[in-house]
């Protein structure tokens, strides 16, 4: 049988037994070819595009254990090869589903981030399945790693983002201490009761009270207002369910959709 024969006896296989949380077979997805890279063993990858035409390539699922910078630089692994694509929960690979996805989905998009095709990065939180904050990065010659920089930033939701300095603004954030704030865009220190940001990922909680009694973990907490917020003033604070990071290619990408 052909692998195109076996796709389609999933397809239908899975078509029967839906439900809210039925795997990813059945959801719409734009299959891409990888024609710029070299390597002969690469298959074509099954990228998760979005409504607005952006592509999925990683998103964090709150409360489900984990760190999400470990499951960020994981090399390797990723979700959304044919075979994980039959399994995985049709959640992991939306952005506004609240309860459907049981991982922290990561894109081979990672593993070789064809940065001169990447137009813009967007890093949005998520509550009851709106986009609540975000903010927005040239890609163009990043790394997987270093796109979310202050140099990079091209726009947020947040409106005091581009003009106060920060002493965190990265996604390996502060792994100092036994903390674990990743995602981080800290404004700065000045003791826990008046440390101020716009969004941290915690994976656990650490020696301030502003990281404790939010979880399970990981725990997404956010400014929500228009400018950054003293993470200990709890109305200021939320918590999202989702954090992604989705990719914009630009227009004439030296890679082309297969047929
Ligand atoms: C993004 O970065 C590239 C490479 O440094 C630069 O040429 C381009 O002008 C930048 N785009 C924007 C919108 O700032």
């Amino acid at each position: 049988m052909t692998p195109g024969g076996v796709f389609v006896a999933v397809v239908v296989l899975l078509a029967v037994s839906s439900g809210p949380c039925h795997a990813a077979m059945t959801q719409t997805y734009v299959k891409q070819l990888y024609s710029t890279l070299t390597c002969a063993a690469r298959r074509a990858g099954d990228l998760v595009t979005l409504e607005d035409g952006s592509t999925l390539v990683f998103r964090a699922t709150a409360g489900k254990g984990g760190s999400v910078w470990s499951r960020y630089i994981s090399v390797g692994r990723h979700d959304d090869g044919p075979l994980d694509r039959m399994t995985i929960p049709n959640g992991c690979l939306t952005v506004d589903n609240l309860n459907c996805c049981d991982r922290h989905y990561r894109s081979e998009v990672l593993d070789f981030w064809p940065s001169d095709d990447i137009d813009t990065v967007r890093l949005g939180v998520y509550k009851n399945g709106v986009e609540v904050q975000f903010a927005e990065f040239n890609g163009t010659g990043s790394n997987y790693k270093n796109w979310m920089s202050k140099s990079r930033l091209l726009s947020s939701s947040w409106t005091d983002l581009k003009t106060n300095p920060n002493n965190f603004l990265s996604l390996e954030g502060d792994g100092q201490n036994s903390r674990w704030r990743r995602v981080f865009i800290s404004r700065n220190y000045a003791g826990c009761a008046a440390d101020r940001g716009w969004l941290v990922a915690l994976s656990r909680w650490d020696e301030c009270d502003w990281t404790k009694n939010i979880g399970p973990y990981p725990a997404f907490l956010f400014s929500r207002k228009s400018t950054h917020a003293v993470w200990n003033t709890k109305g200021d604070v939320d918590t999202a369910d989702v954090l992604a990071v989705t990719i914009k290619f630009k227009h004439n990408p030296t890679f082309r959709p297969s047929a």
